[in-house]
């Protein structure tokens, strides 16, 4: 099955789907620092680039459409809520090449999307609402979509997105992934030896250690056994209460890149060619891994009950 992977990043989606037998034969992105960890993990088929300036003739033919699209808000000026009402913003864009492709006659049979969990409740439920009008009715899809938390795929991480899975089909019976069991804990993915910059300063535990700063109250933990959502600002030290921090050796420190990238699902094969600003930013952005298996599998399962499956 052929997959086109729009705001790929570092390739948490397309890892998942890749593991469970898809090929991804184009990926886009323009930070150009997720391409650069993406080419280093899964080839050139990645293009640098503003997906709103790709042309639509360049892309390929392609079955399924994969992407966790930036959540933006759209503006709700009619009654109608629809294709136009999305003008401008990253799901248009998807929606234009979804339509682009229907003109072509070659309509995609699956479109998996992803987001943050807030995308359903965002502008009182509109966004969502108008989001799922434009696949439902605007491009011909069977819509099914779910909140999935990553603690449920077999990661210690407490991270609740939404999917949204879109069949070709009217025929398609889909039922999202059954949980799996948790068998591991954040302490049982650190590194052993970390180098001295990831532990904290005597000057900075304070902060971390305080309930919340600035007038931001939250309980301030360390040593948590399911993380905290890793988020891309994670670089952006210290904020009390909403980081991950482990005590090793008696003294706090903060997660490692590569314990970050253990904590989305990643082998340890995954090579991060990038600072560790950049690998934060990437691993806090992405989709996990073992998440995106499991929903591309629960994919695979409604294709080849439809007889729309194939190897190639
Ligand atoms: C949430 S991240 C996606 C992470 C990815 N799904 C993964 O699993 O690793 C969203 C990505 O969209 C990219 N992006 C945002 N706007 C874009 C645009 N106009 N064109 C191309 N990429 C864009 C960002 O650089 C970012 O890497």
């Amino acid at each position: 099955m052929k997959i086109l992977s729009l705001f790929c990043g570092c390739g948490g989606l397309d890892n998942g789907f890749i593991n469970s037998g898809y090929k991804i034969i184009w990926a886009n992105d323009f930070d150009k620092y997720a391409v650069e960890t993406y080419k280093a993990n899964f080839g050139n088929h990645v293009i640098l680039g503003d997906i709103n300036e790709i042309p639509l003739e360049t892309l390929p033919e392609f079955d399924i459409l994969i992407g966790g699209f930036p959540c933006q808000p759209f503006s709700m000026m009619g009654k109608e809520m629809g294709f136009e009402d999305t003008r401008g913003t990253l799901f248009f864009r998807i929606a234009e090449i979804v339509k682009y492709k229907i003109e072509q006659k070659q309509k995609p049979k699956v479109l998996v999307l992803e987001n943050v969990r807030s995308l359903r409740t965002h502008d009182n439920g509109k966004t969502f609402k108008t989001i799922k009008n434009v696949l439902e009715n605007e491009l011909g899809y069977k819509v099914f979509d779910t909140v999935l938390n990553t603690a449920d795929y077999g990661i210690p991480q407490t991270r609740n997105r939404t999917y949204i899975v879109c069949f070709a089909n009217e025929n398609a019976e889909f039922e999202f992934p059954n949980k799996m069991p948790l068998e591991s804990t954040l302490q049982d993915l650190l590194e052993n030896k970390v180098d001295k910059k990831y532990f904290l300063s005597d000057t900075i535990l304070p902060t971390i250690l305080s309930n919340g700063t600035g007038g931001y109250k939250a309980k301030s933990e360390i040593d948590l056994p399911v993380a905290r959502p890793l988020c891309a600002t994670m670089a952006k030290m210290h904020r009390a209460c909403q980081d991950n921090y482990v005590t090793q050796e008696g003294r706090v420190r903060r997660l490692t890149p590569r314990e970050c990238a253990r904590l989305q699902g990643f082998s340890d094969e995954f090579i991060i060619p990038v600072s560790d600003s950049q690998a934060y930013k990437q691993f806090g952005n992405a989709v996990t891994v073992s998440v995106s298996e499991a929903v591309a599998n629960s994919v695979k399962d409604t294709l080849k009950r439809l007889g729309e499956w194939n190897d190639d």
